[in-house]
């Protein structure tokens, strides 16, 4: 999400004549886009704000000022404490005020002191968006929801990105209409909680399943993804797009967080282990060769070795080609900091590295499983060896091939040869010899 905010912020600054790149130094202007899911996305913030403060400094000894600013969610959950730890920061602001970039500009230049922006306007920001400009490579991100209203006792984002809200259909169809002209043959949909997409329709309330059969209408889309689902909330339309829509891709980040009933009631995450097999079930019935990826986290407050257990017994279960774990990380304002009965940090690392010892070997039994098979590459980068492309599999996998540059943007099959640590080499193949699934 905050690679699709900070290009879109570029696009909004684009006609005041600032271009992007690559280093800080030197920069009109610098902005630090933010996380502040985790505590130690957070701290960053500070140390990175301390090394951009030399910068500035130089940068003003040559008679031309830098503008420093932080946006994204640690600004909109700490905006003041930023500008009282770092005074030197000329604009803070939040996720939802991106749009009103070039206003701030306009105050922090005059002098006036810091710009801070932390309002959730009543106007969505996306009407007063430019349309995306250029793309880099072949595979591109649309913001179809944001926010969150689920509030699970461990997160955020409910505070930081605020209240659900879904763009309307036709909206969304432009978007993704001006990115494949653009020369996008793969879209990632995105939402904080992107299954909770209602967006207005023609008829009504449209449903993330059926906003992806109407994207699979666009000549010369070839993939489709979402991220991130709420298990709770995936319903039969869209199990329906993976049985129906051979556009979307058969891999699906879908969080579980924990494999312990009583542990998922103290979250508050309306599901129990059980509905997420039965779920994972009903996803790989709908599209066999769908695989699965979750984010875990371990030594949430009172979690005991017989939970933790549990969640191990959920991984066996279910398996999954891929996955995030956490350490439990306390965060301002949530329900579950003020918990008393936190997991010692001792027995957070331990538990976690039993998870992702699991989670490491199915990854690579899956990776494994998928040699000797033909999967559909979209080639989308040149490799760092000559005569080398890198692309994606339909399971997210980097995959390396030599091929020519006339087929950068293709999907092409190739013939897994080889699983490496965290990717695959391949051959080009004339055609599919095997349409099954990995593992
Ligand atoms: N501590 C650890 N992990 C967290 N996540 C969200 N909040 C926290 C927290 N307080 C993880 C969840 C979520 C992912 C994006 O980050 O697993 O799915
Ligand atoms: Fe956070 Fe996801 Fe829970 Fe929303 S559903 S509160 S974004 S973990």
């Amino acid at each position: 999400m905050n690679v699709y905010d900070s290009a879109r912020m570029a696009d909004v600054l684009a006609p005041l004549g600032y271009v992007r790149v690559d280093a800080a130094d030197g920069a009109d202007m610098v902005i630090l886009n933010t996380c502040h899911i985790r505590e130690k996305a957070a701290e960053k913030v500070y140390s990175e704000l301390g090394r951009l403060r030399r910068l500035k400094a130089e940068k003003e000894r040559t008679g031309r000022g830098m503008i420093l600013a932080v946006a994204g969610c640690v600004a909109q959950a700490e905006g003041g404490e930023i500008l009282r730890r770092a005074p030197f920061v000329d604009m803070v602001f939040g996720p939802q005020a991106f749009h009103r970039l070039p206003e701030m500009i306009s105050r922090a230049s005059r002098a006036g002191g810091a710009v801070l922006d932390t309002d959730f306007p009543a106007e969505p920001k996306f009407d007063h968006l430019p349309a995306p400009g250029k793309l880099e490579g072949y595979s591109a991100f649309l913001t179809v929801q944001e926010g969150c209203d689920k509030f699970c006792t461990f997160c955020v984002v409910p505070y930081t990105r605020g209240a659900e809200f879904s763009r309307p259909v036709a909206e969304v169809e432009a978007e993704a209409r001006h990115l494949v002209a653009g020369g996008a043959r793969e879209i990632t949909l995105l939402g904080q909680n992107v299954n909770a997409y209602h967006g207005e329709g023609n008829d009504g309330d449209w449903g993330l399943g059926r906003l992806i059969a109407r994207l699979a209408e666009i000549e010369g889309l070839e993939r489709i993804r979402y991220t991130t689902s709420y298990p709770a909330e995936v319903d039969d339309a869209l199990i329906g797009a993976h049985r129906d829509v051979p556009q979307l891709m058969p891999f699906l980040h879908l969080p579980v967080q924990s494999g312990a009933d009583r542990i998922l009631v103290a979250m508050n995450r309306r599901h129990t282990a059980d509905d997420y097999r039965r779920l994972a079930g009903r996803l790989r019935h709908a599209r066999p060769d769908l695989a699965l990826s979750s984010d875990f986290i371990v030594g949430f407050p009172g979690e005991t070795e017989a939970d933790f257990e549990a969640t191990l017994r959920l991984v066996e279960d279910v398996t999954f080609a891929q996955a995030y774990s956490f350490k439990y990380s306390p965060r301002p304002g949530t329900p579950a900091a003020a918990l008393e009965n936190q997991v010692p940090e001792k027995v957070k690392t331990e538990r976690l590295a039993r998870l992702q010892e699991r989670l490491g070997a199915q990854q690579v039994a899956f990776n494994q499983g998928c040699v000797g098979r033909a999967l559909p590459v979209l080639l989308d980068r040149q490799g760092r060896k000559p005569g080398q492309l890198v692309g994606r599999s339909p399971y997210m996998q980097a995959v390396h091939v030599e091929a020519p540059d006339h087929l950068l943007g293709s999907v092409m099959p190739l013939t897994i040869g080889a699983a490496h640590a965290n990717s695959l080499s391949g051959a080009l193949t004339g055609a599919f010899a095997d349409e099954r699934a990995c593992a």
